[in-house]
């Protein structure tokens, strides 16, 4: 096993870990991760979760979109991940499509669970509150991911801010509320202002995690590879290149876990109104 043996020792992040990090005012830390050299560098670092997200379908696998990752493909790079862990909780995509069904949700998170994830991370609302709560049922803890929602690009028309108009603000309070009702634990927010960002971070019981949303949500999440500026082209305006200036991997991401926790990341010019 590929074990992350010069971590220093924590306790592991557990779910009521993260719900009492929320009560206290203490911000979560959360970052993509691949492969096991990538999450071994996250566990030296202190970041409470680490995510397999669907993106590497854009940055591992240089496709346009999230769209054409398959369930196979995160299962592989989510035992990858779980091997450089030890303390940080981990948490897999649903690919696109995954969660069409409730059984169809149900088998490919008993694959993801067996391949190491904590918990499962599922894009929107509406009819996909059927397949939350049909999974925490099942003991299958659920992060609920709202705003922009890379799987939806076609029918968003881009990746954009949502939640600028009021009717938009109005409905994503709903939908978060909506989410957490059905069972989810945890909820990431993807671009939206970060006034409603806050308002439903304070809203709402369980911890929200920003990208693109802002300071006053309960954490942070960033794709790895923009924290280091390895994506290519222009980086993301809620991104900043952790690395510019630092030793090593381990060190930006520390930087990245520190400059959360204080509150200086992000800053204003990392958000939207
Ligand atoms: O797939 C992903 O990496 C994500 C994060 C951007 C939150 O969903």
């Amino acid at each position: 096993m590929y074990v992350a043996s010069d971590a220093p020792a924590r306790k592991a992040v557990t779910l009521p870990a993260l719900k009492s990090m929320k009560e206290q005012g203490r911000k979560i830390t959360m970052l993509t991760a691949y492969d096991a050299s990538f999450a071994a560098h996250l566990e030296r670092a202190g970041v409470d979760v680490a995510l397999v997200g669907d993106s590497l379908g854009m940055v591992v696998q240089g496709h346009g979109s999230t769209l054409p990752v398959t369930l196979a493909d995160v299962v592989y790079h989510t035992r990858a991940v779980a091997r450089g862990l030890s303390a940080t909780l981990l948490v897999a995509d649903l690919p696109f499509m995954s969660d069409r069904d409730v059984p169809h949700a149900m088998e490919a998170a008993a694959q993801l669970m067996a391949a190491g994830a904590a918990m499962i991370k599922i894009e929107g609302a509406g009819p996909i509150c059927e397949v939350i709560a049909a999974l925490t049922a099942r003991d299958v803890p659920v992060c609920a991911h709202l705003g922009l929602t890379p799987q939806s690009v076609h029918k968003l028309g881009g990746y954009r801010v949502q939640g600028r108009e009021q009717a938009a603000a109005d409905k994503l309070m709903a939908d978060a509320r909506a989410v957490v009702e059905a069972g989810a634990e945890l909820l990431v927010l993807e671009c939206v202002p970060s006034d409603l960002a806050g308002r439903i971070s304070q809203a709402l019981a369980v911890p929200v995690i920003g990208i693109g949303a802002g300071p006053q949500t309960d954490g942070q999440v960033l794709v790895v590879y923009d924290l280091l500026g390895l994506t290519p082209g222009k980086s993301p305006k809620f991104s900043k290149n952790f690395l510019s200036g630092r030793e090593g991997v381990t060190d930006a991401i520390a930087a990245y876990v520190s400059d959360v926790r204080e509150g200086r990341f992000p800053a204003a010019e990392h958000s939207f109104s």
